[in-house]
């Protein structure tokens, strides 16, 4: 049976953490099998709330080589980056004529930043428009899924609407692209708050073994246990959220451990620790192995870029031939 087309892109902000493997990546990698699969960097998008990303080759080159590393496979699926397919932006452009205001102001990502008139001289167009770029990211494959975690549905029932905007108006051109959800754990930061590059709270996908123990041993616990013989409660300590995710065999042991004194903050830290060494382990081995062979990426960004550009290209044509650009 011929597979569905699946999009899905990375904004280029910076090096990878753990709250991208989990919420992105790891799916990623499972659906390569059951879609036809196209990630890109995200590059145009990275730019929408910075003017300027400092190495940015090497954020790419790094975020390619980190995707490679957790198991994405580029004989099954084309990766690219948005920068290199200019049909992204003509698309753009063309779908922004049949997006009202309105729909891009009332979308809640939009609404939630843009609250006084302060931030609405300072907040940019391309962020006003960053659904109408995500539209054409997904159309201008025809693609039919795209995976998207619950906050951003709001964003593709706006796709979705653009698109039926356009074919009521020039046909069935374009497919209405369907979410794939995926349950996205939520991975707080070492201080608990959001994991945000921004915040340094991050456990980076690159962390050594030495750093990744500092960073864990660093980590915010049970406010309420202080010293060694008080009982904690896990359902308030992030290293406890982590556990969900990384220790599933262990989590009553550890439960009732730090309910009871049982177990200290010091130990429960290094099963974690140990746990998670373990995954990323497997990441820098794989790592090594890539940056063995230099040209590596730029290889399969040329290669990518070349099938996302017959796919593009052709998509493209027939808008512009709709539209009466060419004949
Ligand atoms: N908005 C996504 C993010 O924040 C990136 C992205 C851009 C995307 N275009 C897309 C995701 C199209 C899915 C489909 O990382
Ligand atoms: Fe958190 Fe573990 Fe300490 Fe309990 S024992 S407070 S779960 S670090």
């Amino acid at each position: 049976m011929q597979k569905k087309r699946l999009v899905s892109g990375m904004r280029t902000t910076g090096s990878l953490h753990l709250g991208h493997y989990e919420g992105t990546l790891k799916n990623w990698v499972k659906l390569q099998n059951d879609y036809d699969c196209l990630f890109f960097c995200a590059v145009w998008h990275a730019f929408t709330d910075r003017l300027k990303i400092d190495r940015l080759p090497q954020i790419i080159e790094e975020m390619v080589i980190d995707w490679l590393s957790v198991g994405i496979n580029p004989e099954k699926t084309i990766i690219f980056r948005q920068s290199a397919l200019l049909q992204h932006a003509e698309l753009s452009t063309i779908l922004s004529m049949f997006t009202p205001l309105g729909w891009l102001e009332r979308c809640p990502t939009f609404k939630d930043e843009v609250r006084d008139e302060e931030t609405h001289e300072r907040v940019s167009l391309g962020k006003l428009q960053y659904p109408v770029l995500m539209t054409a990211d997904v159309a201008v494959y025809k693609a039919e899924s795209v995976p998207v975690g619950r906050d951003q549905l709001p964003h593709l029932e706006l796709s979705r609407e653009i698109l039926r905007r356009f074919n009521s108006n020039y046909g069935e051109i374009f497919p209405e692209p369907k979410e794939v959800l995926s349950d996205c754990p939520c991975l707080p930061g070492i201080d608990n708050r959001k994991m945000s590059k921004s915040y340094n709270n991050s456990i980076e996908l690159r962390e050594t073994e030495e750093t990744l123990k500092s960073k864990i041993h660093l980590m915010i616990t049970d406010p309420q246990r202080v010293r060694r013989n008080d009982p904690g409660n896990p359902d308030v300590c992030p290293v406890f959220a982590y556990h969900k995710i990384y220790s599933p065999l262990r989590l009553e042991e550890i439960n009732s451990g730090c309910r009871t004194a049982g177990i200290g903050c010091r130990d429960c830290k290094n099963i974690l620790f140990l746990a998670i060494n373990e995954i990323l382990e497997k990441f820098r081995q794989k790592r090594f192995e890539i940056e063995k062979k230099p040209g590596l990426i730029k290889d399969i960004l040329m290669h990518g870029e070349k099938k996302a550009n017959e796919i593009a290209e052709s998509t493209m044509t027939q808008v512009r031939k709709v539209l009466g650009f060419i004949e």
